[in-house]
């Protein structure tokens, strides 16, 4: 019997494994310039962390990996990391701390019962962030200059940031109303998604993948925000200007969760090797998701990215070049006794350097080819003369020079050489 992954799930194999650390790196060293603290959730959670009342999202409603071990509990696996790090958020009080903002990041694993396509897994990875503390315009800028300039950073061009407002509860609450007056006349022209939305969330119709370039979505009528949340929308913009962050205006962008209220925004990728997933990464900020998981009034705004397709594109722009594993020592030892060189490779790795050893007591020639293989950098030679000298032979790849050194002496002598060669 054999057997494959489940649909939608893949293996990371060590060159993309590589990729992916790479990425995860330069995310966490951006999270520190920011300020974010890496957390993590549990993989599964109650289901009712995830699915709130009237949720109309297709996440909630079609995609979620629900199970009952017990027949009691209803639990999920996790879709996505917003709701679980409010949860968290909530339960250990994290409101109570001193120094508001809170600023929490995560690099996990998600499921979601999607149909798989390039770039869409039913599991998949989000480097996310969430900012929570008092609402303020400057963080929704600083929240999508993070993400933005970390995608500069792996060395993506062709992105552009697609930015709207869903206004305030106030704002949002009149529109809401507005647009069903407008589209329940239409009921029978929507798509069957989009005539359940109709009555909870008619927002969701505008950037419906069915409907939104039908002229009854074209035609529907502009939100139109109070005064405070203009005013809130143009100090994002102004921000964002400051930041030097060039964004697209775009008053269709709803995005697929219920939470958001005010900002939301999307990075999306221009390069044809996104396909049809082209949205990069998407947030916004939810003024009611703290309250409605038992905290208090309290905003937050955050986003995440999707690593596969951040691989997809990365791959694509060719950022990942010079990515070959190295290794600073292979021991090659020439005798059938394996405990010098066993006792000369655990020295080395106790002093720092990447050291491998031939196990079996291969031929010269097929031990030299694995150092090859492997990038060494130096390759030692234990022969008989070097076990009975306590030493050991260092042959340098890069300058072709040889010599012995005493085992004692050896790992000084290897910074010794890696640091002359770089002078
Ligand atoms: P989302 O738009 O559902 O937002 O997902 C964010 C990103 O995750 C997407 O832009 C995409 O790159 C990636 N993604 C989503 N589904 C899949 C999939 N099936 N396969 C591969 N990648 C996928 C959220 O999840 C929100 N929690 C973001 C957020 C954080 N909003 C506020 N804070």
């Amino acid at each position: 019997m054999s057997y494959q992954t489940v649909k939608g799930t893949y293996d990371l194999l060590e060159k993309d494994m590589m990729k992916f650390n790479e990425l995860a790196g330069l995310f966490r060293g951006y999270l520190d310039l920011y300020g974010y603290s890496e957390m993590k959730t549990p993989v599964f959670e109650y289901t009712g962390v995830f699915r709130k009342e009237n949720d109309t999202s297709d996440m909630v409603t079609k995609e979620m990996y629900t199970f009952s071990p017990n027949g009691k509990d209803s639990l999920t696996l996790r879709p996505e990391g917003t709701a679980g790090i409010i949860r968290s958020f909530v339960e250990n009080k994290m409101y109570a701390n001193p120094e508001m903002p809170v600023k929490l990041a995560y690099i996990e694993e998600m499921f979601r019962h999607e149909r798989p396509q390039k770039g869409r897994q039913r599991q998949f990875t989000q480097l996310g962030v969430e900012c929570i503390g008092e609402k303020d315009p400057l963080i929704d800028a600083e929240v999508i200059a993070l993400g933005y300039f970390y995608i500069k950073a792996i060395g993506l061009n062709d992105v552009k940031v697609l930015l709207n407002t869903l206004g305030d509860n106030e704002s949002r609450l009149k529109y809401k109303d507005e647009l069903i007056e407008y589209f329940r006349p239409f009921k029978d022209q929507l798509c069957f998604d989009c005539q359940n939305r109709l009555e909870k969330n008619p927002l969701r119709i505008l950037d419906c993948k069915v409907d939104h370039e039908s002229q009854i979505v074209q035609n529907a009528p502009k939100m139109k925000l109070n005064e405070s949340s203009e005013e809130y929308f143009a100090k994002v913009r102004h921000y964002l200007d400051v930041l030097n962050i060039p964004y697209e205006i775009d008053d269709k962008l709803v995005r697929g969760l219920d939470y958001y209220t005010d900002t939301v925004f999307e990075v999306v990728s221009t390069n044809e090797a996104s396909g049809s997933q082209s949205t990069i990464f998407g947030g916004g900020r939810y003024d009611n998701l703290v309250k409605e998981m038992g905290g208090p009034e309290i905003s937050g705004i955050g986003f995440a990215i999707g690593m596969e397709r951040l691989m997809i594109l990365a791959e694509a722009e060719g950022v990942f070049e010079e990515l070959d594993k190295e290794l600073d020592c292979y021991v090659i030892n020439l005798n059938e006794d394996k405990d010098y060189a066993l006792d000369v490779t655990g020295m080395l790795r106790e002093n720092g350097f990447t050291c491998e050893m031939d196990y079996y007591g291969r031929s010269l020639k097929a031990q030299f080819r694995t150092s090859e293989r492997k990038n060494a950098r130096f390759v030692l030679i234990i022969g008989e003369d070097e076990v009975n000298s306590g030493s050991v032979t260092v042959k340098d790849v890069l300058t072709k020079a040889q010599e012995t050194v005493k085992k004692e002496e050896l790992a000084d002598r290897l910074d010794q050489l890696m640091e002359d060669y770089y002078v």
